[in-house]
């Protein structure tokens, strides 16, 4: 059994052996008063306690928390758990923590501080954009809060070297300062200052389970409530090869890609098609693999019989790869174009609340 490795790129091919190495429960039992995409179309396939959560939503003694390292301006992968912390503060009312992971970013990534300052901005300004209210929302830089720091030190009395080594496999220590300082993030919710225990869910993708099991882990030493988590498939990049990361620039979609940029990344992106017309339209495509799809299913086709009927198109080879390209390049421009106008205005709100959770 292989650790899982939160900070790699790598793309997982079996998540049905995952779901069984680590203990995830699936999310097939799971019933959702309006799910979204993702739990609609398989991309949110496990999670740890979501039940429990959905409990203690309705009773009012939950909350919900994700963060980002700020090492440059949102890719697609990113958007993700940003739209799934709109969707669940919005559909159970409940308070939304977003951890901006500064000090990871410079750690992992060589980020300096004053530039992850700005990428949050970016950041902040996207989440505004897609309909968080930050009304009811926390928004913090990890090198800033000082509860964090209170609570990672907590975590790491608590934490043998041992046990890390088991998670992570033999790091760096300051990786592993990392992966205590996000305890400390999982946990403020729980913080006395925010009204003590309540159950607290993590939407992220996969690759940051061991997170999510070292916290469960100290939470249960400090008689704080183990947080759950719900699960998404890793978003590939556009070479199929990877998960979508800012390490790799033409294999990722930018957020604040203009129309020639996306065009070029759309079309020169690997598909699921076959080598020749002939055999496309005899066999068809391989929908299933194809990084275009993945951006249809993920985003950008809503509908979800138009998504079925695209997939027909495809594996039955009456729709090209270039056709289809094109039809998906239209209906990203459109979404990207409008969401870049909203969030140009809201970059002056973003700031302000980044601002003001300085100490
Ligand atoms: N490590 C996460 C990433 O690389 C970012 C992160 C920091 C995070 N703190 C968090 C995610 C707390 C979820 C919860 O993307």
């Amino acid at each position: 059994m292989n650790n899982i490795n939160p900070w790699g790129n790598d793309i997982i091919k079996d998540y049905g052996k995952l779901i069984k190495d680590f203990d995830i429960q699936p999310l097939s039992e799971i019933e959702y008063e309006n799910p979204n995409i993702f739990m609609r179309r398989g991309i949110d396939f496990g999670h740890r306690d979501l039940d429990k959560w959905l409990e203690d939503a309705k009773k009012h003694k939950a909350a919900i928390l994700t963060g980002i390292k700020p090492s440059g301006v949102y890719h697609l992968g990113n958007l993700i758990t940003a739209q799934k912390l709109v969707y669940f503060q919005k559909q159970y009312n409940v308070p939304a923590f977003y951890a901006i992971a500064d000090i990871e970013a410079f750690e992992d990534n060589g980020i300096p501080f004053d530039k992850g300052f700005k990428n949050a901005i970016d950041n902040v300004a996207d989440l505004l954009a897609l309909g968080l209210d930050k009304n009811k929302a926390y928004i913090y830089l990890q090198s800033e809060n000082k509860k964090v720091m209170k609570l990672s030190y907590l975590a790491a009395k608590k934490t043998t070297n041992a046990t890390l080594k088991a998670i992570y496999g033999e790091r760096p220590v300051g990786l592993y300062m990392c992966a205590l300082t996000q305890i400390g993030d999982i946990l403020l919710p729980q913080d006395d200052e925010f009204g003590g225990p309540k159950r607290v869910l993590v939407p992220v993708g996969i690759d940051q389970d061991p997170h999510i099991r070292l916290a469960r882990d100290v939470a249960q030493k400090y008689n704080l409530i183990p947080p759950a988590s719900i699960y998404h498939k890793l978003f590939k990049s556009l070479d199929g090869t990877k998960k979508m990361s800012k390490r790799d620039p033409m294999g990722y979609i930018s957020i604040n890609d203009n129309e020639k940029v996306l065009k070029e990344k759309i079309m020169k992106s690997y598909t699921g098609g076959k080598d020749t017309i002939k055999k496309q339209k005899e066999e068809g495509g391989d929908a299933d693999i194809c990084p275009i799809f993945d951006l249809a299913k993920f985003f950008f086709v809503q509908d979800d019989k138009q998504l079925k009927s695209l997939y027909e198109k495809c594996t039955s080879g009456s729709i090209l790869c270039g056709e289809c390209k094109m039809e998906i390049y239209k209906e990203a421009a459109k979404f990207l174009k409008e969401h870049q106008s909203k969030k140009e205005r809201l970059k002056v709100d973003a700031e302000k609340i980044l601002n003001q959770s300085k100490s």
